[in-house]
């Protein structure tokens, strides 16, 4: 109980850094011994190993089952890679029909759109996150191990979130840390509710392909005030609590008022586009029917790159000569201005943050709290 509590208290508290980056634990005992590029498909492993290495080499967490709602199998999803490694399973390709890789100084994070029934996920399940965390302190999923190799080598992170829906998903790996913001606060996942783009701002351009260098973004529920200070968000949370005499009490801690999205998309540079992702294995080696949408017509619609540019419907690519190919494809610069928050106005949370504490500590002193 105890744990749990001290996890949820010390992950609203905004600045009270976790200073671990890199991982300490153990690989899990489903996962290979490390991270591999080419092992054999096997669409029913159990594998838990997630490597984020490129746009055209990841993976994704999702359920072992078909039609599996993930709010009810978190702690027993798999890996499902891109490319066939780490002994997982294949993404089919196709399932992904949009992505953004945003290389930045504090994370890599990738995200977009598909349709992920095709890896588990049942029809219309707005979905779950991953983290390492979890109920029980040891992680969703249990055994669950993270690489990314930003810094040349496949090294294995404490930090991460993967947001997972039937047509949504977002992954963020916090590979560094700095004197203003931690990996765990960078990584902060217990906004879960918010969604990916409030969480993990990005493009989510669907039916497009961009890898890019980007700025680190706020962590999640951070926003700057005018006065250079800034505001941390708690999600609204309910609880009950027994106290020292075995009587069930009620809390809540958290905002009532929601910030309408996150402060800013980060400035991207260096954006390479790509007409599409995927491994080539043909459909039918996986036990499944159906053909691939080609390169080309998933290739429509090319990320406007830049401020004002007319973005044009042609079918390859927009004026600044972003048609693309799988195997190399332009770079052109791009960048995204921080945007206002509608209906948001900066409070100030330090009291209510303050509060939390001493509701957590009055708690602590009597007796067990349910998260
Ligand atoms: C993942 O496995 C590696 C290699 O055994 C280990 O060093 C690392 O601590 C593990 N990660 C976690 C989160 O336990
Ligand atoms: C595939 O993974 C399952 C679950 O880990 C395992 O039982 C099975 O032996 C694997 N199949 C192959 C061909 O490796
Ligand atoms: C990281 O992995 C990607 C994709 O597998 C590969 O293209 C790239 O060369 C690797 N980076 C380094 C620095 O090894
Ligand atoms: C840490 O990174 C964030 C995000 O890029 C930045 O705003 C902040 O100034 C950095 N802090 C330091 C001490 O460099
Ligand atoms: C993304 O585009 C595909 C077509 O490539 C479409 O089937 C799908 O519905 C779109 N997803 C969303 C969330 O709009
Ligand atoms: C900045 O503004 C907030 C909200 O008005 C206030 O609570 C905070 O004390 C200010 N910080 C500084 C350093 O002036």
């Amino acid at each position: 109980m105890f744990t749990a509590l001290a996890i949820g208290a010390a992950a609203l508290m905004a600045g009270v850094a976790n200073a671990q980056v890199t991982a300490t634990g153990t690989m899990g005992v489903t996962n290979p011994p490390k991270a591999t590029l080419g092992t054999p498909i096997n669409q029913t492993s159990y594998a838990r190993l997630l490597s984020l290495n490129s746009l055209n080499d990841f993976c994704l967490f999702a359920p072992a089952e078909k039609d599996s709602v993930i709010g009810n199998v978190e702690a027993e999803v798999v890996a499902w890679c891109i490319q066939a490694r780490n002994n997982a399973r294949v993404i089919p390709d196709g399932s992904i029909t949009g992505a953004q890789l945003q290389k930045s100084p504090l994370y890599w994070q990738v995200s977009g759109w598909g349709d992920f029934t095709k890896i588990n996920i049942a029809p219309l399940d707005e979905g779950g996150e991953l983290d390492p965390h979890g109920a029980t302190g040891d992680g969703n999923p249990v055994g669950g191990n993270v690489t990314c190799n930003a810094t040349g080598s496949d090294v294995s992170y404490e930090e991460w979130m993967n947001y997972m829906s039937y047509q949504q998903f977002c992954l963020r790996i916090c590979i560094a840390e700095n004197a203003t913001y931690s990996a765990a606060i960078e990584c902060e996942h217990t906004l879960d509710e918010m969604g990916c783009n409030w969480v993990m701002p990005g493009a989510y351009l669907n039916n497009s392909f961009t890898e890019c260098d980007a700025d680190a973004a706020y962590p999640p529920g951070v926003y700057p005030l005018a006065n250079g200070s800034t505001s941390t968000f708690a999600q609204r949370y309910t609880g009950t609590y027994t106290d020292g005499a075995g009587s069930v009490g009620m809390f809540t801690i958290g905002q009532t008022v929601t910030p309408q999205t996150a402060f800013s998309t980060p400035a991207s540079s260096n954006c390479v586009t790509y007409s599409t992702i995927g491994n080539g294995i043909p459909l039918s080696s996986l036990g499944l029917s159906g053909t691939v949408p080609s390169a080309s017509s998933l290739s429509g619609s090319s990320q406007s790159t830049g401020s004002a540019s007319t973005t044009s419907s042609s079918k390859s690519g927009s004026a600044s000569g972003s048609k693309a190919s799988t195997s190399g494809a332009s770079s052109s610069g791009s960048s995204t201005a921080g945007s206002a928050i509608p209906g948001f106005s900066g409070f100030n949370y330090g009291p209510i943050i303050a509060a939390v504490l001493s509701v957590i500590a009055l708690f602590a002193g009597t007796g067990a709290v349910m998260l």
